[in-house]
């Protein structure tokens, strides 16, 4: 089933550089990014992005990391690629991720842990309206 998922490059990344090395791992895995752009979260907007989390311990300190520098949204398509891309991506916790994911290369630690990945079809359809329009997504 090809299903379309949203992608964030989370400000520890990008501000390491690592956008262009976190897409190549993307698209190396064969996904195909359909929107893309880069972004500030404001504190608000990023408490809107995260309100599922908002009565856990760690919102209010996700919430300034996620606002405290810039972000690479992007829309990926492919193949069950809700799933694959949280593969790709590997465990929350970069201590726990497998040898090969995106976090295991790159994260810093479970909260700066450089990328976010929808976790559900639902959820997926929520988070790319967003940060994008329909007239933004092309393909
Ligand atoms: P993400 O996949 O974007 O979903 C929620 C985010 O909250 C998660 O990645 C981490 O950045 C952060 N997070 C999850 N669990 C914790 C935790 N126990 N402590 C701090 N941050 C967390």
């Amino acid at each position: 089933m090809t299903q379309r998922t949203l992608s964030i490059i989370k400000p520890d990344a990008v501000q390491r550089n690592l956008q262009g090395a976190i897409l190549k791992m993307i698209q190396d895995s064969g996904m195909k990014i359909v929107a893309m752009k880069m972004l500030q979260l404001s504190k608000d907007e990023a408490r809107g992005f995260y309100a599922v989390h908002q009565d856990k311990p760690f919102f209010d300190s996700l919430t300034d990391y996620m606002s405290s520098g810039p972000i690479v949204v992007s829309i990926l398509e492919g193949e069950n690629c809700i799933e694959k891309y949280r593969d790709i991506m590997g465990a929350t916790n970069p201590q726990n991720a497998q040898e090969g994911t995106i976090r295991k290369a790159y994260a810093l630690d479970i909260e700066k842990n450089s990328v976010h990945g929808s976790d559900a079809p639902d959820t997926a359809e929520a988070e790319m309206a967003y940060f994008f329009s329909r007239m933004e997504m092309v393909g």
